[in-house]
C-alpha cells in the first residue's frame, strides 16, 4: 500500500485506513467473527493504520479492536482513537476527562500508547474551551509519550477554520469527514492552510458513511433528499457502466496527494478486499467526469452538525 507523511510528524501513512465505527455496528449489527476478520483483513491489505473512538458503540469499538488486535505485534499497525465525544448527547472535553478517556482508551485497546489522539467533534461544545483547557491536558498526554500526534475532528467549516485560529502552532493533524467525496469536496479549501503549517490532513468516510454505496443508508444520515436522489441517480450510471459506485468513490478519496489518508469503514471482509482490489486500478475518468456532472446541482451540500453558532 502506498503512503503518505502525516504533515511533520514523521509518522508515514497508507493512503487507505481502516475506520472502526462500523465495529461498533454504527450501521448494522456485527458479530465477533466479523470484527475480527474485518481487522485482520484490512491489516493484511496493508491498511495499517486503524481509527476509533470511545463513541463508536459507546465502547464497543474500541473493545472489540482491542480483541481483533490481541496478538498482533504493536510495531506492525498505528492507532488513533479519540476523546470528548462519548454519545449522541454527552460531550466531555474538560482536563479530568481527557486523562480519564485515554487512560481507558489504552486499556481497551490493550496498549501503552496512541499514534494519533484527536478531539472528536467539537463543534458540540462552545469553543473558547477547546483552547482554553482541553489542548494544555491534550499536549501532557503528549509530553508523557501516550500519543505521538494530537489534533481535532469536526464537520463545519467555520468550527475548524475557528479551531485553527487559537490551536494551529500546536497540533499536528485533523480529520475531516465526508469533506472530500464525489459529492462535496471542501476539504480542499482547508488544505493549503494545513500545509503552511505542516499540519496532517486526515480524509474520513469516501462513501459518505454509504451514500456513495449501493447499500441501504443508515437512518440517521443526514443529507437531504436532493444528495440522496442524485447519489441514487449516480450509482445507477455506475452501475449501466459496470462499475460499483464505491469504487469510484474510493479511487476518487485516495488520490488526493495532499490528504495523507482516507479512512473506510466496513465490518464486511469481502468489502474490504475489493478496496485493495479497486485502489490497484485506474479510476475510470470519462465516468468521473459524467458522476460529477450528475452531482454538480448538489455539490458541496452539506448538514448543519453541533451547536448552530459552530455552524
Ligand atoms: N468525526 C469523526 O471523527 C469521524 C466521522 C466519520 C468517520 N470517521 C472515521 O472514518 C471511518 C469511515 O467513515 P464511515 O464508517 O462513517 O463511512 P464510510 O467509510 O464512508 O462508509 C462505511 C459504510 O460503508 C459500507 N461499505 C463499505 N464498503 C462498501 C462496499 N464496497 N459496498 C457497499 N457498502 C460498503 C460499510 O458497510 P459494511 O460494514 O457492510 O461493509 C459501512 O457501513 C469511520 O469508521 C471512522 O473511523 C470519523
Amino acid at each position: 500500500m502506498k503512503k503518505r507523511p502525516l504533515g511533520k510528524t514523521g509518522i508515514d501513512l497508507p493512503i487507505l485506513s481502516f475506520g472502526a465505527s462500523s465495529l461498533g455496528a454504527e450501521f448494522r449489527d456485527v458479530s465477533l467473527d466479523e470484527v475480527m476478520q474485518s481487522t485482520k483483513t484490512a491489516l493484511d491489505l496493508g491498511m495499517n493504520f486503524i481509527d476509533t473512538s470511545p463513541f463508536y458503540g459507546r465502547g464497543m469499538s474500541e473493545i472489540m479492536l482491542g480483541l481483533g488486535l490481541k496478538g498482533i505485534p504493536r510495531d506492525s499497525y498505528l492507532l488513533g482513537t479519540k476523546l470528548g465525544r462519548y454519545s449522541d448527547v454527552h460531550f466531555d472535553f474538560s482536563p479530568k476527562r481527557v486523562e480519564e478517556s485515554v487512560h481507558i482508551s489504552l486499556q481497551r485497546l490493550k496498549t501503552d500508547h496512541l499514534d494519533v489522539l484527536l478531539l472528536h467533534d467539537v463543534e458540540f461544545v462552545s469553543l473558547p474551551q477547546i483552547w482554553e483547557e482541553t489542548l494544555p491536558a491534550l499536549l501532557k498526554l503528549k509530553e508523557q509519550g501516550k500519543a505521538r500526534a494530537i489534533g481535532f475532528s469536526c464537520y463545519p467549516m467555520k468550527t475548524f477554520n475557528t479551531v485553527l485560529d487559537h490551536i494551529e502552532d500546536d497540533i499536528d493533524c485533523l480529520l475531516a469527514y465526508n469533506r472530500y467525496t464525489l459529492q462535496n469536496d471542501t476539504f480542499t479549501e482547508l488544505l493549503p492552510r494545513l500545509e503552511a503549517k505542516g499540519i496532517g490532513a486526515i480524509g474520513a468516510g469516501p462513501f459518505s458513511a454509504r451514500l456513495l454505496t449501493n447499500a441501504p443508508l443508515p437512518d440517521w444520515l443526514k443529507e437531504s433528499e436532493e444528495v440522496k436522489a442524485a447519489a441514487r441517480t449516480a450509482a445507477k450510471l455506475c452501475d449501466d457502466r459496470g462499475i460499483d459506485i464505491a469504487q469510484l468513490a474510493l479511487q476518487y478519496a485516495c488520490a488526493h496527494e495532499g490528504i495523507a489518508t482516507t479512512v473506510a469503514g466496513s465490518a464486511n471482509p469481502k468489502n474490504i478486499k475489493k478496496w485493495a482490489k479497486w485502489l490497484a486500478e485506474p479510476m475510470d475518468q470519462e465516468l468521473l467526469t459524467d458522476v460529477q456532472a450528475l452531482f454538480a446541482p448538489v455539490m458541496n451540500t452539506g448538514h448543519l452538525e453541533g451547536l448552530p453558532e459552530n455552524n
